[in-house]
């Protein structure tokens, strides 16, 4: 079939092709076929503009159309696309994992690289059972993760998950995976407040350990900010508390940067933002932008330390994937983390970040805005029915998806939830931008309230 740049696409045509978490039938009815993309703008076969407020999903950190990465990928292109993984690495292989290790917290500078976000998280969970295999713990095997975080579509990856909608189609998974309430402190599982709570939440996971066994137990995963949770961010004792926690019982603590990695939350990774150095960093999306797919695990000395051991013992980590550490993909990562660290975007990040909540804060005599969450160029709206009560819309409205689905029709790209509204647009948007970005909003906001409440007729 011959490529077709213009909206000649029949619905039927969409029954050949499946979208990620998407119903193909619905999708058909108003397909959405994207063309290029410049800066924070996309634009369609159609010809219609969308800004971009979602940086793809979490990705294009940098924009789109960058050009010094789409440079050095055609250096790269004419100079190696592949090399032979069980024989080889390559130039851009260790020129990347030496930047990335010289911007991990800690001593997190060791660095296996792969294709996205899923294979980094498996990795990490295998990593940790494998690493306490050969360092006398055997039996550690469990991962204990939150209710609600989202580390991957793969077995392992979506076992450690805790977003149901997403997992009981699949089920039943391995064994060993435990999961304990997330931090959501605008609605504490436990009905406490912080900081009167003490962090329960965290502290709870001691309690937690100590019931399955420790010496059962080989990691904690965890998403320093949760998107699928809601962009639940945790208060300021939280991860220090887990460390502690995770150091006494010698459960490795993992953190799943594939959204919060290279700037987003207003330095480089999560880790820094909150001040907590874990002993595995995953990566994945913003690590090249989504110009090329590449994924990632950062881990500390005692970790690699176990799997250096002396030459005849051929102690390896029996893991792999054929496209990790691809040329061309980490030809682009390089030109992107150093488009990152050059244009000081974790920075920039934090203050922009800044502008959209005090603009989120400015709706509050639409009544609905319950709670903004987040840091950075992440930036989470909960809606509620009622600001004192805090209660919801009914279930029914799905009131979230219909700001969402107004702001399409607007062209504005949101990631949107029944309850809430994420704005994580690429780190270098600008303030006439943000301006733009945050009209649309409040107009869709308006839209949908007005759909809820039609004027009377007399
Ligand atoms: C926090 C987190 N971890 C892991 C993943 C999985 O990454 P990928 O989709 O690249 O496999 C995602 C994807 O959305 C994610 O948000």
């Amino acid at each position: 079939m011959a490529p077709r740049y213009d909206n000649s696409y029949k619905e039927t045509d969409f029954e050949r092709i499946f979208l990620d978490f998407m119903q193909m039938k619905e999708f058909a009815k108003h397909p959405l076929i994207m063309k290029s993309a410049k800066g924070v703008w996309y634009e369609d076969v159609n010809g219609e503009r969308y800004l971009d407020g979602l940086s793809g999903i979490f990705v294009v950190n940098v924009g789109h159309g960058n050009s010094r990465i789409i440079d050095a990928m055609q250096t790269q292109l004419h100079e190696l696309t592949f090399n032979p993984p069980l024989h080889s690495t390559n130039l851009r292989a260790l020129e990347l994992a030496e930047l990335v290790a010289s911007l991990t917290p800690g001593d997190l500078r060791t660095i296996k690289l792969f294709s996205g976000g899923s294979e980094a998280t498996e990795a990490a969970m295998k990593l940790a059972r494998q690493y306490h295999k050969q360092t006398g713990n055997p039996g550690k095997y469990k991962v204990v993760s939150l209710y609600g975080g989202y580390h991957g579509s793969t077995m392992g990856a979506l076992a450690a998950s805790g977003t149901t909608r997403r997992k009981t189609a699949f089920e039943p998974f391995g064994t060993g995976y435990i999961h304990v309430f997330p931090p959501t402190c605008y609605r504490c599982p436990y009905g406490l407040d912080y900081p009167d709570c003490d962090v329960l939440c965290a502290r709870i996971v001691d309690d937690v350990i100590k019931r399955e066994d420790p010496s059962t137990v080989s990691a904690f995963i965890v998403e320093p900010i949760s998107n699928t949770a809601g962009i639940v961010t945790p208060p300021e004792r939280y991860f220090k508390i887990l460390r502690e926690i995770c150091d006494k019982h010698n459960v490795l603590l993992i953190f799943d940067e594939v959204i919060t990695g290279f700037g987003r939350t207003g330095k480089m990774f999560a880790a820094q933002t909150f001040g907590t150095t874990p002993d595995i960093i995953c990566m994945g999306k913003g690590m090249a932008s989504g110009y090329a797919p590449i994924g990632g695990v950062a881990f500390s000395d005692r970790i690699a330390d176990a799997f250096l051991g002396k030459e005849e013992e051929q102690v390896q980590f029996n893991h792999g994937h054929t496209f990790g550490g691809n040329p061309l993909s980490c030809a682009a990562a390089l030109a992107n983390i150093k488009e990152i660290e050059e244009r000081d975007l974790p920075r920039k990040a934090a203050e922009t970040g800044a502008k959209i909540v005090k603009r989120l804060q400015e709706l509050d005599h639409l009544g609905i805005i319950g709670d903004i969450r987040g840091k950075g160029l992440l930036v989470g709206a909960e809606f509620v029915r009622d600001l004192k009560t805090k209660q919801q819309f009914e279930e029914r409205l799905r009131f979230g998806i219909q700001v969402g689905k107004a702001a399409l029709e607007k062209k504005l790209l949101l990631r949107y939830d029944p309850n809430w509204i994420a704005f994580a647009p690429p780190l270098i948007i600008e303030d006439k931008e943000i301006d733009i970005m945050m009209k649309l909003f409040e107009e869709s906001l308006e839209h949908t309230l007005a759909s809820l409440n039609p004027p009377s007729i007399e």
